[in-house]
């Protein structure tokens, strides 16, 4: 029993890494904090910006922009603590294996698939409303029952809609998977287009968005108040809306989080990054400084084109443009939304198959089967497609809202985990090499902690017990299957290994 806190050793895991089979080292600095910016732009401003605005800040999720922004900044100075530390692909888990024991590295794994796998369906719902929307342009509709996904998500119940699927959101998913499969050696350059595209579209609304600001539809500016909290569905501080759940500045701010999510995607590259110890934190902290500061913008931009009240909730930057009178400029941003948004599925669906790859290499899951590399293309094939089918089944099946509220209650949890696991490694090991340094420690972790429960508090209550769910069933499988093929575990019980794998991935 003792071995489920069995922990890897920091020099066990940078062995591991001399291996030939790794990794090919080709990221720099600007491909890194590229491969940022890559990942955190995309449904989150251009989708969910409209509905928290609109349903539960108002103008005021300016600030709900920068509180969420400040919060990422805590994390990522502990997320880079770890990745300069031990720059191996595995990212949060992998760092939670080496201070905290096997048990909470499953844990938080598990947690990061939820995290990567609702947070995929999530984006291809977006990337589903902003493709139909590019359609509508074109005058082509897709029949009802094929537009949207079969339920909606009302006032904390799903209802059923006319829908049977979204269609859409399906196809983008199985796309993107038959992409990854095949392995993109050039998608740091695809990457990197698209990082053009959306950064440059990203300036156009601020640029010529601000040219039809009313500033008198900065009034009132907050209002469904500055908080919102609740705790397991309990109203603790602020307003509630008619289903009980919480609205207000930090209620909204819990909300648009997700907009952030995928600057941790950078410490899953470490083991491809050419000066990982330096340029993995100049990679995740520079890319959420960039993001924070224009999200900031394109939202006073957007609350001040248009009264908070009439944003749209499927694509509301391009919509505020049409409202404003410039429907040639709703057209350029829904379609560069909708590519954008694909290179962030990419890079989400790119990160889950790591994540069980890490686990699989580590015999926590079956290995066979999920650290499978195809023999022609050289990518994790097995993975991908199983967290490809589960994505495919949310995506067409579940709303939006309720998925990016899971994806946020998973990651701030997983945020948590990382903060913590910083204090902790101090503790325990307070003279290993640490290239990069979170400063002020333990101010900062300890905020980190402090601000990730704050915004998860603020999420309706029912996420609480969709993430517990998702946990113990994860816990049962660590119990029933984890545990004992553990290749620590065995090593430590004295067991011959027979199932390990033989790891070579191709870059991307
Ligand atoms: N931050 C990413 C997005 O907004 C996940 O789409």
């Amino acid at each position: 029993m003792k071995h489920i806190f069995a922990k890897k050793s920091l020099k066990r895991l940078l062995e591991g890494m001399k291996d030939d089979n790794r990794l090919k080292r080709v990221l720099g600095p600007v491909t890194l904090t590229s491969l940022g910016v890559g990942a955190i732009i995309g449904a989150g401003i251009f989708v969910a910006t409209g509905a928290a605005a609109k349903a539960v800040a108002g103008p005021a999720l300016m600030v709900s922009y920068a509180l969420a922004g400040v919060t990422c900044i805590f994390a990522a100075l502990c997320y880079a603590e770890f990745a300069s530390m031990a720059p191996v692909a595995g990212s949060a888990y992998t760092y939670a294996y080496t201070t905290m024991g096997e048990l909470f590295a499953w844990i938080i794994g598990w947690d990061l698939v939820l995290e990567y796998a609702v947070g995929s369906a999530t984006v291809a719902n977006g990337w589903s409303g902003y493709f139909q929307s590019v359609l509508a342009k074109l005058g082509i509709s897709l029949p009802e029952y094929l537009q949207k996904a079969h339920f909606a998500y009302d006032n904390g119940h799903f209802i059923a809609t006319n829908s049977w699927v979204n269609l859409p959101a399906i196809l983008v998913v199985i796309g993107v998977t038959l992409i990854l499969i095949k392995g993109i050696s050039e998608s740091a350059r695809f990457n990197a287009a698209m990082v053009f595209l959306k950064v440059a579209v990203v300036l156009f609304v601020i640029f010529v968005g601000a040219f039809y600001i009313h500033p008198a539809n900065y009034l009132p500016f907050a209002p469904f108040g500055w908080t919102g909290i609740s705790f397991f569905g309990r109203h603790m501080y602020g307003q509630v809306n008619a289903g009980g759940d919480p609205v207000g500045m930090i209620a909204g701010s819990a909300i648009i989080f997700f907009a952030y999510i995928g600057f941790d995607s950078v410490s899953t590259h470490a083991e491809e990054a050419i000066n990982p110890k330096r340029d993995i934190p100049i990679g995740i902290i520079a890319s959420l400084v960039i993001c924070t500061v224009l999200y900031i913008a394109v939202v006073a931009v957007l609350t001040g084109m248009v009264p908070f009240a009439q944003l749209s909730k499927d694509a509301a930057v391009a919509d505020a443009f049409k409202q404003a009178g410039l429907p040639w400029a709703e057209f350029i941003i829904a379609a560069a939304g909708v590519a954008g948004i694909t290179s962030v599925l990419l890079v989400m669906m790119l990160s889950g198959p790591r994540v069980f790859l890490a686990m699989a290499r580590d015999g926590l899951i079956p290995a066979r089967f999920f650290a499978d590399v195809h023999p022609k293309f050289r990518t994790p094939w097995k993975s991908t497609i199983a967290i490809s089918v589960f994505v495919c089944v949310l995506a067409g099946l579940l709303p939006i809202d309720a998925l990016l509220h899971l994806t946020n209650i998973g990651t701030l949890f997983a945020f948590v985990m990382v903060c913590a696991a910083v204090l902790i490694m101090r503790r325990l090991d307070p003279h290993i090499e640490r290239p990069f340094r979170c400063p002020w420690v333990p101010l900062v972790p300890v905020l980190g902690i402090g601000s990730c429960l704050l915004l998860m508090t603020s999420l309706p209550a029912a996420n609480w017990w969709r993430l517990i769910v998702w946990l113990i069933l994860g816990l049962v499988i660590y119990f029933s299957y984890g545990r004992k093929h553990s290749f620590l575990g065995k090593e430590l019980r004295g067991e011959k290994i027979t199932d390990r794998p033989v790891i070579h991935v191709e870059g991307h």
